[in-house]
Formats: C-alpha cells, structure tokens, sequence
C-alpha cells in the first residue's frame, strides 16, 4: 500500500454546499464528513431540508460541493471534486449504484433496457450485461415482466427495477435516498430487504459486496445498518 491509498471506499471530508437564491446565501451543508468501509452499511437520518438529498448527489458526483480547501470525495482514491466530467462520469458508472425514491427510471425504456442502461456507459461487461440484467431481475421477482414500461407497473415493481438497475455494473457502494419513501410499508419492507439482500456477498454476484449509504427516516431500518449517522445542521455525527 502507498503512503496516499485509504482503506476506505468512499471519503468525503469537510463537504459544504450553499445555494444562492436571489442574493441570499442558503448554506446547507457546513462541513460534512463521512468515511465509508467496502461493504459497510450506514444510514443517514434528519429532518427533511436537512441536505440529505443534497449530500448522497455530492457523494455520487451528480453534484459539486462548494469549492474550499480541504474538501474532497474520494471514491476509492480518486477524488471526484478534482475529475472532469468525462472521469466523474466514468467513475459513476463504474463504482456507484443510486436508488431514489421515485425510482427513476425512463419511461420510454422497457425493464430490461431500463436495468442495462448503465451497462452501456461501461465498455466493459457489455456483452454479459444482459445476462446479468436477467438473472437482477429474475432475483427481483421480475421475470414476468421483462417487456413492460414502468407505467405499466405498481411502486414497488418499480423499485426492484432500478434497483437491479443500481447493481448491474457491480458498483463498489450505493447510494439509497429514502428507497422506500413513496411505498406502504409492507412494500417498502420488501424493498429494504431487497437491498440488503443484494448488498450480501453470496447474493451480489461480485466479488466484493457493495457498501450502501441509505437515507431513511425508519429506526427499524437504521437498527440493520452498522452505523446510524445523523445529519444536521450541516454536519453528519
Ligand atoms: N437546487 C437548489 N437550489 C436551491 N436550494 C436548494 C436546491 N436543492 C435543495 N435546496 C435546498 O436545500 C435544502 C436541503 O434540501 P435536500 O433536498 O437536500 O433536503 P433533504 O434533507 O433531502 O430533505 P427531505 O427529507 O425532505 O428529502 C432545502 O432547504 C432545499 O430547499
Ligand atoms: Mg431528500
């Protein structure tokens, strides 16, 4: 190991974000901080406007923190903060699977295509990607509805769908932004244990199971991760 290699597969360290509305200064994240194992499972709680949402899209470099010294998120080692676009871009693709609450998926795109759509960023893995994306689907209890559009499926189904789309490309962490927030809770049990399920090493199909950073207002599900951080007033403790 170097000097600078971590044994961390995500570092965020001292994240601020403040959003300028009509000359007023809104600083939502002051300094936020969060180390992360390979296949450690840590769930993140606080009041909603908190900046839960705000920080999983700055450890998942769908946004950029505030630019300040001493600032970074390193996944796995490179700090996405510093990378182009074209490297954020690729280092998404290749390392971190996001599940939202209102799934997102595209809806001219049928389930598998919605499930492969991250295999196509990824030169690598093309040609079993729809294997893969078979065998998520066939775990996610999917397999009859391979050809519908997400329309043509209830809430739950839906999540199952990204989140097979969240492991197709075998990333090294998730990223879950209250996954069940839009489902009853019998549905949204489900889910969750859909998720942990996947994250297991005997059930990912990978190497290295994920970690998974998971936004939940639930104490029962905060209880099953290994650690429960809370954010608030900008900082995670
Ligand atoms: N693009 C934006 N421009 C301006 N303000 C924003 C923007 N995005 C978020 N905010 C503000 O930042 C704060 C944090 O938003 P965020 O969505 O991260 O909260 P949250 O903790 O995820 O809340 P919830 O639990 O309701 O999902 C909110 O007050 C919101 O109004
Ligand atoms: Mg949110």
């Amino acid at each position: 190991m170097t000097l600078k290699e971590t044994p961390y597969i995500l570092q965020a360290e001292e994240i601020h974000k403040t959003y300028k509305i009509f000359g007023t200064s809104l600083e939502i994240l002051r300094g936020a901080s969060l180390r992360v194992m390979p296949g450690e499972r840590i769930a993140i709680k606080g009041k909603s406007g908190s900046g839960k949402s705000t920080l999983l899209n700055i450890l998942g470099g769908l946004d950029k923190p505030d630019k300040i010294s001493g600032t970074q998120v390193k996944i796995r080692d490179r700090d996405i903060t510093k990378a182009k676009e074209s490297l954020r871009a690729r280092i998404r693709a290749n390392d971190v699977g996001f599940i939202f609450q209102s799934y997102h998926l595209m809806p001219e795109m049928n389930v598998v295509e919605n499930v492969l759509l991250p295999a196509l960023a990824l030169p690598r893995g093309r040609t079993n990607a729809r294997e893969r994306a078979l065998q998520l689907l066939d775990m996610a209890g999917l397999s009859e509805r391979l050809t519908h559009f997400p329309k043509e499926l209830s809430g739950g189904e839906q999540q199952r769908v990204a989140i097979a789309r969240a492991m197709i490309n075998c990333p090294t962490i998730i990223l879950a932004d209250e996954p069940t927030g839009n489902l009853d809770s019998a549905t949204g049990d489900q889910i969750l244990k859909m998720i942990f399920n996947f994250c297991q090493k005997e059930n990912s199909g990978m190497e290295n199971a994920p970690a998974l950073v998971m936004v939940t207002r639930s104490d029962g599900i905060a209880n099953r991760c290994d650690r429960v951080l809370n954010l608030s007033e900008g900082v995670l403790s």
